[in-house]
């Protein structure tokens, strides 16, 4: 069997990393043959809580965990790891203003930068949960120079799953016949959910999923705004956040990561942007990927509409506004 891979949790207390946890552990994301030593990362004050959660794992009797290091010590969390889902952050609280949850969150993702720069094994894979995803990926990315940026990520994978299971429910199919949904840009509510090149496979049989729904203002306006206002939809009914749900989008994200996608069907992740379909560059955009061999690339040569063009637009700048915002920060 091979060595246990080291993969640290952030936010481990949280409720996201209560259902993340058990599904990294039970091989779900790094297969079903790769042994595993968890880092668990919190805060001081839920050293407590997070004794309780090591307690679980344990009597989940795990045959691939082989250790828990449950700490609040960022050194201890990111040495040697190959592998961070970095899902702790700092709440937007009531009558935070952007600019405080962004200056509480860019204090986390440099430490956090700083440490994984100095710690981490320097493949290691880079998932950024805790919100704003995307910028906080980007500072985390900064303040860890010796690590190629292509490395840092942010999850838009649960907007993509919400995206999958409307058109899914939408044409009474199983979720699984539907693939190729994008998310574009920031994890927010100016994300671009676009169907246009999502297909339905009936029986071996591709079918477009435009054509299969035939109704465009549907994508348009009820598909969109379903998928964007799916967090507070949650919320609402659920009097908390999304958890299961952005448990399973983060370990479907770094499955794929490491274990490759599957031939003709990609997924959306934030990736640091080179420019691709005239979107700014050096900001974490969402794009479409295919991943071989633990390298994502974007997809090339989507066609996009006039609709889709403007949709781009407006998370690309919102995107490049929340950089600037974060780097006003720091040099402050
Ligand atoms: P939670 O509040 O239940 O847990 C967060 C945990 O992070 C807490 O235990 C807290 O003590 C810990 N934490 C805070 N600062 C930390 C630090 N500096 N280092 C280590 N741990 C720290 O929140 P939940 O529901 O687990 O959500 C976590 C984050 O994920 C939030 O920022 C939320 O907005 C975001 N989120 C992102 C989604 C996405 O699609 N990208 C979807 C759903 C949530």
């Amino acid at each position: 069997m091979a060595e246990p891979l080291r993969v640290v949790v952030t936010g481990a207390a949280g409720q996201i990393a209560y259902s993340l946890l058990y599904m990294i552990a039970k091989g779900d994301v790094f297969g079903p043959d790769q042994p595993l030593i968890l880092h668990l990362l919190d805060i001081p004050v839920m050293m407590g809580v997070l004794e309780g959660v090591v307690m679980e794992l344990a009597d989940c009797a795990l045959p691939l965990l082989r250790d828990v290091i449950p700490t609040d010590d960022p050194v201890v969390a990111f040495t040697d790891v190959s592998s961070a889902f970095l899902v702790g952050a700092m709440p937007r609280k009531q009558g935070m203003e952007r600019k405080d949850l962004l200056a509480a969150n860019v204090k986390i993702f440099k430490v956090q930068g700083e440490a994984l720069d100095k710690y981490a094994k320097k493949d290691v894979k880079v998932l950024v949960v805790g919100n704003p995803a995307n910028t906080n990926a980007l500072i985390c990315s900064k303040y860890a120079p010796s690590i190629p940026k292509e490395n840092f990520s942010a999850m838009t994978r649960l907007d993509q799953n919400r995206a999958q299971a409307q058109i899914a429910a939408k044409l009474n199919v199983p979720v699984g016949t539907v693939s190729n949904v994008i998310i574009w840009g920031n994890h927010s509510s100016t994300q671009y959910p676009d169907a246009s090149h999502a297909v339905i496979d009936k029986n071996g049989n591709i079918e477009k999923a435009v054509d299969a729904i035939g109704n465009e203002q549907w994508l348009r306006e009820t598909f969109l705004a379903t998928v964007q206002k799916r967090g507070a939809a949650v919320i609402a009914a659920r009097k908390m956040s999304s958890a299961m749900s952005a448990a399973k989008a983060a370990s479907d994200h770094m499955r794929d990561w490491f274990l490759g996608t599957k031939s003709g069907k990609f997924v959306s992740m934030g990736v640091i942007s080179a420019g691709a379909y005239g979107v700014p560059k050096d900001v974490i955009f969402s794009f479409p990927v295919i991943i071989e061999n633990r390298k994502w690339k974007v997809v090339e040569g989507l066609p996009i509409d006039d609709f889709s063009r403007s949709m781009l637009d407006a998370t690309g700048k919102e995107l490049c506004e929340e950089r600037e915002e974060a780097l006003q920060i720091i040099q402050a």
